[in-house]
Order: structure tokens, then C-alpha cells, then sequence
């Protein structure tokens, strides 16, 4: 079976409809044809500011949350980062791998160190991609399923892959990004030129356990594009574009369908119809994200076997690569 890693932040309040559809959808969907490993990065969410309590919070509601949406814990592993030192012990070492350019090369950095200044950065935000790779090198994973705006992560993983593999022997797997057809990058709702983001107005970001009433708001008051036609031009119309590519990937109809579907009808009927679709969707994710928190012993105990079963893929690769960077073993 090939092999899938995967990683998301666990953010205060909820998930939004873009991590969905461009990645968990796909987390959900892997674990019927791979060995999947899925984790919840807490470790990268202290790369910016943060509060302990909340984060901690957070990180559960994360992990309720993916069970909810269908992550399995009997057919994935399901973990905390931070519940398996392993990736921390291979990151430092790739850190020493990857160069300081190709590093200040990635753009997320950029974006994300604009609010501070470099200067005022965390050192962590600068080095979290090569956490990311060490996460993902670490399972020797074959495929990391994961939205557009993480493929140049990815790009920068597979140079340090493939370096530490000429210098010290072919030891990592080179993964490829798995980014879907459709929905790779769910727009804002306010501001169709920008990718749908929790650090976005929240009126522009469908998140998930969100009241339905507020989702179908969020979603009636989406800006659409002058003309009256319900056609998908992602140049022309990226808003009406946006909401036809949403209904299509929860739908599972074509775009061209519902095209067809919404022929001589306007815009309010395809905004109308999607925040019942998107609604049938999310409600029973809410209530059983709630079931799941309701039972924190529980969701302990699925998180504990996750990073025990984590750790002993993780443990083999760290030894083998210890052992080849020269470490002296301990015993
Ligand atoms: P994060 O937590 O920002 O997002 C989680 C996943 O959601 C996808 N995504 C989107 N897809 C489509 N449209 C959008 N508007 C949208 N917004 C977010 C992201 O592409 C991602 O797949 N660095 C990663 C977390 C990470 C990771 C890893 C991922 C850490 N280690 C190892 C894969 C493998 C991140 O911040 O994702």
C-alpha cells in the first residue's frame, strides 16, 4: 500500500470549508487505498503568537473534528505532532541539510512574517517548512494530500530529500503533493481573489461547526460578479465560479451539470440552493464534533494509540538516520 502523511493546524474555533475540500476531503477518502498517517500539527502552531490554554482547547476540537469528518482512527494513525519527539529530532538535522536561501525562498514565510517584520519573526516561522518536511520524511511517505497553497512546501521536502540522499544514501522516499482536480483553492467569500483563510473578515469563511443560519448568511451574502448567468469563468467570474465549485465538490455534480441546472435562473438560486447543500453537509459534522468533545477520556485514548503506532515508524527512521549522520549511539 503506498503511503499518505498529512498535517493541519489545529485553529481556534473550527476548520473552514478550504481545508475540507482542499485536503480532508482527500485525508477521508486515502484511507480506503493507503496507510494513512494524519496528525495535528501543534508544534507548528506555536510559530506564531499563541495562547497555551486555547491551544491546547484547540488541538482537541481539531481532532474531534476529524474524526467527525470521517477520519478513522481503526484505519489511519491519528496523532499529535507533538506526541511523537521524533519529528522534532529528525527536523534538526534536516535543518542542517536545507540551505538558508532556499528557506527564504518560500512565500508563505513572506506572507506570514509581514504582520511582525522578519526581524520581529519567530525563528520557527522561518524554519516550519523544514518541520513540515521532517514530518513527512519521517513516515517515508509516498503522497501528502494537501490544497494548493502547500505545493512549494512540498517542492523545498523533496530537495531536502533528495540532498540528504546523495550525501548520505538513499534513505527517504521522495513524496508528491496529492492536490486535487476541483476545489484545490476555495476562495473567499468576500474577496474571490484571495483564498479562503481564517485570518480573512470572518464573513468571507465558511467555517465549519459555524450555526447553520450563519453559514447560509455567510453564504447569501457571497459577491458575485457583474452579468446574470450561472457559468463557472474563473477570470470573468471568480465569485459565481468559486460557488459553483464548492457546490460541485459536496455534490459530487459536474460544474457543467450545474450549469445546465441553473440555466436561465440567477444568482440568488445558486446561492440559495448551495447554503442548503453546504448546510445538509455541515450539520451533522457539528453535532457529532460536539458528541466527540463530550468525551474527552475517550478522544485522549484514540490520540494516545495514534502517536504509539506513530512512533514506531517514526523511531525506525530516526535511528537510521542518526546512525548515518554520524550520531555515536547511546548504548
Ligand atoms: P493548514 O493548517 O493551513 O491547512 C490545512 C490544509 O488545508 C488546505 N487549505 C486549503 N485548501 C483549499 N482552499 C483553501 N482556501 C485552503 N486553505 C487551506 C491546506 O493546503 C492544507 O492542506 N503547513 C500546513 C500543515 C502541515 C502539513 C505537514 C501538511 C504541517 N506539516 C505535513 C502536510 C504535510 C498548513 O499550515 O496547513
Amino acid at each position: 500500500l503506498p503511503r499518505v502523511l498529512s498535517g493541519i493546524q489545529p485553529t481556534a474555533g473550527s476548520f473552514h470549508l478550504g481545508n475540507y475540500l482542499g485536503a480532508l476531503r482527500q485525508w477521508v477518502a486515502l484511507q480506503e487505498t493507503a496507510e494513512a498517517f494524519y496528525c495535528v500539527v501543534d508544534l507548528h502552531a506555536i510559530t506564531m503568537d499563541w495562547d497555551p490554554e486555547e491551544l491546547r482547547r484547540n488541538t482537541l476540537t481539531a481532532a474531534a473534528q476529524l474524526l467527525a469528518l470521517g477520519v478513522d482512527p481503526e484505519r489511519s494513525t491519528l496523532f499529535v505532532q507533538s506526541h511523537v519527539p521524533e519529528h522534532v529530532r529528525l527536523s534538526w538535522v534536516l535543518e542542517c541539510v536545507a540551505r538558508f536561501g532556499e528557506a527564504s525562498r518560500m512565500t508563505q514565510f513572506k506572507d506570514k512574517s509581514q504582520r511582525e517584520g522578519t526581524a520581529g519573526s519567530s525563528v520557527g516561522l522561518f524554519t516550519y517548512p523544514v518541520l513540515q518536511a521532517a514530518d513527512i520524511l519521517v513516515y517515508r511517505a509516498d503522497e501528502v494530500p494537501v490544497g494548493e497553497d502547500q505545493r512549494q512546501h512540498l517542492e523545498l521536502t523533496r530537495d531536502i530529500a533528495t540532498r540528504f540522499n546523495g550525501r548520505f544514501g538513499d534513505t527517504f522516499t521522495l513524496p508528491a503533493a496529492r492536490i486535487p482536480e476541483g476545489a484545490a483553492k476555495v476562495l473567499d467569500l468576500q474577496a474571490p481573489e484571495k483564498k479562503m483563510s481564517k485570518s480573512l473578515p470572518p464573513a468571507g469563511c465558511v467555517f465549519l461547526l459555524d450555526d447553520p443560519k450563519v453559514t447560509a448568511k455567510k453564504i447569501r451574502s457571497a459577491v458575485t460578479d457583474t452579468g446574470r448567468e450561472v457559468v463557472a469563468d474563473p477570470v470573468g467570474k471568480p465569485g459565481v465560479t468559486n460557488l459553483l465549485t464548492i457546490h460541485s465538490a459536496l455534490s459530487g455534480r459536474s460544474v457543467p451539470e450545474l450549469e445546465e441546472h441553473f440555466a436561465g435562473r440567477g444568482y440568488g438560486d445558486l446561492k440559495k440552493e448551495l447554503a442548503e447543500v453546504v448546510t445538509d453537509f455541515l450539520t451533522p459534522v457539528r453535532e457529532r464534533t460536539q458528541e466527540l468533545l463530550d468525551d474527552r477520556a475517550e478522544l485522549q485514548r484514540v490520540l494516545a494509540r495514534g502517536a504509539e503506532r506513530a512512533r514506531e515508524v517514526a523511531g525506525r527512521t530516526v535511528r537510521e538516520v542518526y546512525d548515518r549522520v554520524g550520531f555515536l549511539p547511546a548504548a
